[in-house]
């Protein structure tokens, strides 16, 4: 029996319950479940751009990477320890395209490592202009605009116009490029990423303002150009599916005009974090309470918001599923209104709630004690997004190709955590 999915096109997992109650009585709940084959699957839904960058910040495990990076697709970096993984998974900054470091800023550790590299830098300020142009001439730089709007999933994941802190406003561009001829910099790209959660008509504008920015007699000649990320997924049944040749198409007309205006071939990027994991993961927990308080029921799990922090940070919602201690699917049980909660010692540790902060009910099977929950399309900002609060360890992190499961991360010590703090 496989475990209970939406019919998403092109889109199965093919993980059998039997497959989770072993990885179960192995490793104990609970962790986090990866499905290599829909990864791959997601990666050839986008083979029409020439370049896949994928924002690792969603799912930045070093094995991920190298399936990434084996399957062809590049990879971002927005910190020095993004950097350090995507080396450590064989990305090469020799090669251009291989890595490239998106900020609005450096600090002065990451900037020497950039340069000591030569690690392509996407820059987000002109002040970052400054710090690299002073340091290292001639050095691959893309610019990341904000085209004065952006449009997100939620407030928080929205990352264009002017309340956003993300890219070089685009009325500053002329005054970049002046810097950037000063310090003989090499241009190469131009980016665009306005939020995640796609929307076509906000499409349809970002793909005007990349025209309006890259069309000028100021520009020079570039190479490549940057759809950034934000493509959605399906959460709720209700949700709709991408339609990436609809996506293609229109960024392909944008990447066809300045290919007439330069007289050459610019190259098309994409850089998609949650469209090629997000429906790879689950997390797999056991319930441990169940408590009925006047008429709500209250079913109280072994993973918190320290694991999955995204319904309590945007109210997000993920499908969950249940297999009985036995090993069954539950999909089929009878089920009620659950709210359903986490163990750490705070209040809003409950996976079921609104933006707002407002609870809300899943129908959930009626479970018992001892039984398992999975919550479905954690595979982006799930673990990457974990934390150890509470003095909770970091759990484990199982990815699955051919049938067969491999751990990719263990689970961390408690002693580890402690060991950071004893001095001799
Ligand atoms: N490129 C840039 C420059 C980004 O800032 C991001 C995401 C992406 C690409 C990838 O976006 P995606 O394709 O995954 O939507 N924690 C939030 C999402 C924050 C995204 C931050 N930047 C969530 O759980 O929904």
């Amino acid at each position: 029996m496989k475990i209970q999915i939406f019919d998403k096109k092109f889109n199965k997992n093919n993980i059998t319950t039997a497959t989770i109650l072993f990885l179960i009585k192995k490793y104990k709940t609970p962790f986090w479940l990866y499905c290599a084959e829909n990864i791959k699957n997601k990666i050839l839904q986008l083979k029409e751009f020439d370049i896949i960058r994928f924002a690792q910040k969603s799912c930045s495990n070093i094995n991920i990477l190298k399936l990434m990076k084996y399957e062809g697709v590049k990879v971002d970096a927005i910190s020095l320890g993004e950097i350090e993984r995507a080396l450590t998974a064989g990305y090469n900054p020799k090669n251009v395209h291989d890595i490239v470091f998106t900020s609005d800023i450096f600090d002065a550790q990451t900037l020497k490592r950039i340069v000591e590299l030569n690690i392509t830098v996407n820059i987000g300020s002109i002040d970052m202009l400054h710090q690299l142009g002073n340091i290292s001439t001639g050095h691959n730089i893309w610019l990341r605009i904000n085209p004065g709007f952006g449009h997100g999933h939620n407030k928080k994941t929205n990352t264009g116009g002017e309340t956003s802190k993300h890219g070089i406003w685009y009325t500053d561009l002329k005054k970049s490029i002046y810097f950037i001829k000063k310090y003989n910099l090499n241009l190469i790209g131009i980016h665009m990423h306005i939020g995640s959660g796609v929307n076509y008509q906000h499409l349809q504008k970002v793909c005007n303002s990349m025209l309006y920015n890259v069309l000028q007699p100021y520009m020079p000649q570039i190479n490549i150009i940057s759809a950034g990320g934000g493509l959605s997924i399906p959460y709720k049944k209700s949700d709709q599916i991408v339609n990436t040749n609809h996506y293609f198409q229109l960024w392909n007309n944008t990447r066809n005009i300045i290919n007439n205006f330069f007289k050459k071939k610019i190259k098309l990027e994409i850089e998609p974090g949650r469209f090629l994991v997000a429906e790879s993961g689950f997390l797999i927990c056991q319930v441990c309470a169940i408590k009925k308080i006047k008429k709500k029921r209250f079913v109280i799990v072994d993973a918190g918001f320290n694991d999955l922090i995204r319904p309590v940070m945007y109210g997000s919602y993920h499908y969950i599923s249940a297999i009985s201690a036995k090993g069954e699917d539950m999909s089929n049980y009878p089920k009620t209104d659950t709210i359903i909660a986490g163990p750490l010692c705070e209040s809003g540790d409950i996976f079921t709630q609104l933006e707002n902060g407002e609870i809300s009910f899943f129908m959930l099977p009626i479970v018992n004690l001892g039984d398992y929950l999975v919550f479905h399309d954690t595979g982006a900002y799930g673990a990457s997004m974990s934390s150890n609060y509470n003095s909770r360890p970091l759990i484990p992190e199982i990815l699955i190709e051919n049938n067969i499961p491999k751990i990719i991360r263990r689970r961390q010590k408690i002693q580890e955590l402690i060991n950071l703090e004893l001095f001799k």
